[in-house]
């Protein structure tokens, strides 16, 4: 991680279907202040919650009532349209009143409620219009990445996911890089991996958007990501934090975050 005034690091904790409006609010009241803390201390560093989108509003009131700088809330998905007849979606302005910050194109979104790349991007691109940052997820699966093909494939997925994008509001989005193979499964890439592959994300960014936006663009590694390894990642110059899925709904996420503090404090 090199951060430079343009180029904070971020830590998001993805809670995926866990916790529910009072176990997250319970939960949340256990980690904000400390994660508050350190937030204070490091200007540079920014804490993303992601609970479900019906725990959202709980988080809100405990964010509310324990204000640190830099600890913001995140939606897990959203619908690209404004509003209308579209059953169990919410919308981005709806996300927007709540979040700062909104997940899309999780592979598991991807897996199991088949968004497109297409989908993800027509996403981001209404995120970028009402204000959100989109942290847009991408990764390959475990026969390609085996079969050599994980260039190919976020060469694709850069393309179609992260295309089109409005200059003015290039700036605020997020990359995850998370290779599939990696999530969920105790077996994370090796930094040096991770951060060859988010070297190629941010060539990709600039061809696309310049020079400037790749500078800015934050790009995190996910994958089985823990305190045990997370100086590893932010150690890497090209990673700018992480995407934490299953130690985030435990007290590991607190270290997670403190690992970074320290790496940031050298
Ligand atoms: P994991 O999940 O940390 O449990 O591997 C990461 C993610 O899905 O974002």
């Amino acid at each position: 991680m090199m951060t430079t005034p343009s180029r904070s690091a971020i830590i998001a904790g993805n809670w995926k279907m866990h916790y529910g409006p009072e176990q997250a609010s319970l939960f949340a009241l256990e980690i904000v202040p400390v994660l508050g803390r350190l937030a204070e201390h490091y200007p540079q560093l920014v804490t993303v919650l992601c609970p479900p989108a019906i725990s959202l509003a709980a988080v809100r009131e405990v964010l509310q009532t324990h204000p640190f700088p830099r600890i913001e809330l995140g939606a897990q998905n959203m619908f690209f349209e404004e509003k209308g007849a579209f059953t169990g979606e919410i919308s981005p302005n709806m996300v927007r009143e709540l979040c700062r910050y909104v997940i899309l194109g999780h592979s598991e979104r991807r897996t199991y409620f088949g968004e497109t790349d297409d989908m993800v991007n027509k996403k981001a691109q209404a995120a970028l219009q009402h204000g959100l940052c989109p942290i847009v997820c991408i990764g390959e699966r475990l026969e390609q990445y085996e079969a050599g093909q994980t260039e190919d494939v976020i060469r694709f997925q850069v393309q179609q996911s992260l295309a089109d994008f409005p200059a003015h509001a290039v700036q605020e989005v997020v990359v995850a890089y998370e290779p599939i193979w990696a999530i969920g499964t105790g077996k994370a890439a090796t930094a040096d991996g991770a951060g060859k592959v988010i070297s190629l994300i941010r060539r990709l960014f600039e061809e696309r958007y310049g020079n400037e936006a790749a500078t800015t663009l934050r790009i995190l590694y996910g994958g089985s990501v823990t305190s045990a390894n997370i100086s590893e990642f932010i150690a890497h110059p090209d990673i700018d934090g992480a995407l934490v899925g299953g130690a985030s709904i435990t007290h590991d996420f607190v270290e997670i975050v403190q690992k970074v503090s320290e790496t940031m404090q050298r």
